[in-house]
C-alpha cells in the first residue's frame, strides 16, 4: 500500500515533467528561406549547376526551418526518420526546378534535400511528415514569387544596384509581412541580394511577421546580379 501511495504522485510528476519538457522542445514558427542563384554563383567560391541542368532564373528554395521565438532553433530531431526519396517521388520533378542544389561538386539534389529534412524537417515532425514538409516548402515558393514581386517594382536581376529598402518594401507590400534580406559578396566584394527570409506559422499555413528577425544586415545599396 505504502509503495502505491508513494509512486502515484511520483508517476504523475514524471508525466507532468515530460509534458513540460516536450512542449519546451517543440518549435514556434518556421523560416522559409529562398535564395537568388545568381548570388550563389557570383562569389569567389562559385557554384556548380545540378546534374539535371542549369536551374531556371527564379529564387529557389533553401529550406523551411523550425525556429524558437528567442532566435535559436532545434536540429536533427529524429535519427529514426531520415530522408527517404521514395516518400516524395511525386514531388521530385518540381523540386529539381525550384529546390536545386548549387553546391560543388554538382549533385542531383538528394544530398541537399536529405540535409534539409534530417537537420530541420525532422524537428517539425509533430506537424509535418516528410511528404507534407517538402510539399509545404513548394507551396510557399509559389505563394511568394519573389522575382515577379521585384519585377513589378522595377527591380530586375541586371547587375545594377538597388536600395535595400526598396527591395524590402516591395516584398512587404506584396506579401503583407516584413521579410529579412541577407547579402553576400561578389568577387569584387560588392554586397548583393542573396537570401530572403519569410516567417511561416508553426502549422505551415501562412506567412507571418517574424517573432525574431535574423540579425543580418545588408548595405543600403546592393547588387542584383544576373543569372
Ligand atoms: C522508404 O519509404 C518507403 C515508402 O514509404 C518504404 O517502403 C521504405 O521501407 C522506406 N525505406 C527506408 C530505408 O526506410
Amino acid at each position: 500500500m505504502k509503495t502505491i501511495a508513494f509512486s502515484l504522485p511520483l508517476i504523475s510528476l514524471i508525466f507532468l515533467l515530460s509534458a513540460v519538457l516536450s512542449a519546451a522542445r517543440s518549435f514556434d514558427y518556421f523560416y522559409f528561406v529562398q535564395q537568388w542563384p545568381g548570388s550563389m554563383c557570383d562569389t569567389k567560391r562559385g557554384c556548380c549547376y545540378p546534374t539535371t541542368g542549369k536551374p531556371e532564373g527564379t529564387f529557389t528554395i533553401h529550406g523551411l526551418w523550425p525556429n524558437f521565438n528567442d532566435g535559436s532553433y532545434p536540429s536533427s530531431c529524429d535519427k529514426n526518420n531520415l530522408y527517404n526519396a521514395s516518400k516524395i517521388k511525386d514531388l521530385l520533378p518540381e523540386m529539381q526546378k525550384t529546390w536545386p542544389t548549387l553546391a560543388c561538386p554538382r549533385g542531383d539534389g538528394h544530398k541537399f534535400w536529405a540535409h534539409e529534412w534530417d537537420k530541420h524537417g525532422t524537428c517539425s515532425e509533430s506537424i509535418l511528415d516528410q511528404h507534407s514538409y517538402f510539399q509545404a516548402a513548394l507551396k510557399f515558393q509559389k505563394k511568394a514569387n519573389l522575382l515577379s514581386i521585384l519585377s513589378d517594382a522595377g527591380i530586375a536581376p541586371d547587375g545594377a544596384f538597388y536600395s535595400t529598402k526598396s527591395i524590402i518594401d516591395a516584398f512587404s507590400n506584396a506579401l503583407g509581412v516584413l521579410p529579412s534580406v541577407e547579402c553576400n559578396w561578389d568577387e569584387s566584394r560588392n554586397p548583393q541580394l542573396y537570401q530572403v527570409y519569410l516567417c511561416v506559422d508553426k502549422h505551415a499555413q501562412d506567412f507571418i511577421d517574424c517573432p525574431f528577425y535574423p540579425k543580418r544586415k545588408c548595405a543600403p545599396e546592393i547588387e542584383f546580379p544576373a543569372f
